[in-house]
């Protein structure tokens, strides 16, 4: 069997807590078009002065780093304990404070109602049963606070590439590693199950013109790559020639990846806003 096979979902020694994840999705989550979509998911939430937040599956606290620069006391929460070194260091860098604990995204070790709001952002697409992780979390919030969802929805990626029937595979392949490959359009249905109340949304294109340069399509496709090779919905030949024609797309300046990012906020509970 192999190694991917036989390796955790999540936690102390899957995937996730590996040096090369914990490079990619910085450098991916660091680039600028990622970082207009953080922003505008951010502003969802409204004056952040003093609240006491629980980022829910935190990554290396790029997302913590900034609910934190807007003023509330973030607890980042994450499985793997090198996506948390990680923010703890983040944290230091930007002269932050971050409350860090390990955890499962199921099943927070937290008091219920000790949070005014949670965040649960490129994590639910992961978790088998979604409905489960929100109502676990939403537990975590007190009652009128709010949960915000974001999550991709795979099944819009376009890429502005010569061979758009290549483009189509690719796109296929890449939602059948998934667990949940439309997370971002199912939020609002698995929200309300959770006995949460939907109350805004904010869809966002991630949109890259660059396939070669600071970008989350260039930081991310080395390992997007690996990942569609080993399932064998391309082959390696195939990959190499997707790979080839994004760059010549680049080169000619008519590059274009593009994919829908939802946040969805909820309310939790009854009680005042
Ligand atoms: C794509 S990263 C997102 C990081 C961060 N939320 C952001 O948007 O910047 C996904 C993170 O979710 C974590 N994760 C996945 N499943 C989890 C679970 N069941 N419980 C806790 N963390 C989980 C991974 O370890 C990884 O750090």
């Amino acid at each position: 069997m192999s190694d991917a096979a036989t390796r955790p979902a999540h936690g102390p020694g899957s995937a996730w807590d590996t040096p090369e994840a914990v490079g990619r999705v910085e450098s991916a989550y660091r680039a600028d078009d990622v970082t207009r979509v953080r922003s505008a998911q951010i502003d969802l939430l409204g004056s952040l002065d003093g609240l006491r937040v629980l980022d829910v599956g935190a990554g290396p606290g790029i997302f913590a780093r900034d609910l934190a620069l807007r003023g509330a006391r973030v607890t980042a929460m994450d499985s793997a304990p090198a996506m948390l070194e990680a923010a703890r260091a983040e944290a230091a860098r930007a002269g932050v404070e971050l409350e860090l604990l390990q955890g499962d995204a199921s099943a927070p070790p937290v008091e219920d109602g000790a949070f005014d709001a949670a965040v649960v952002v490129q994590v639910v697409e992961y978790v088998p049963d979604a409905v489960g992780c929100l109502a676990a979390v939403a537990r975590a919030v007190r009652p009128g606070g709010s949960l915000l969802v974001c999550d991709t929805d795979w099944t819009t990626a376009a890429w502005g590439i010569a061979d758009t029937a290549l483009a189509e595979r690719v796109k296929a392949g890449w939602c059948a590693t998934k667990e949940h490959p439309d997370a971002g359009r199912r939020i609002p249905d698995w929200l309300e199950a959770a006995g949460c109340r939907i109350v805004a949304w904010e869809p966002r294109l991630l949109a890259v013109a660059d396939a070669a340069g600071d970008t989350f399509h260039a930081h991310t496709w080395p390992s997007y790559r690996s990942t569609l090779e080993r399932s064998g919905a391309l082959t390696a030949t195939e990959l190499e020639r997707f790979q080839a024609l994004c760059l010549e797309a680049t080169a000619a300046g008519r590059f274009s990846f593009t994919v829908v990012r939802h946040g969805w906020l909820a309310r939790v509970g009854g009680g005042a806003p």
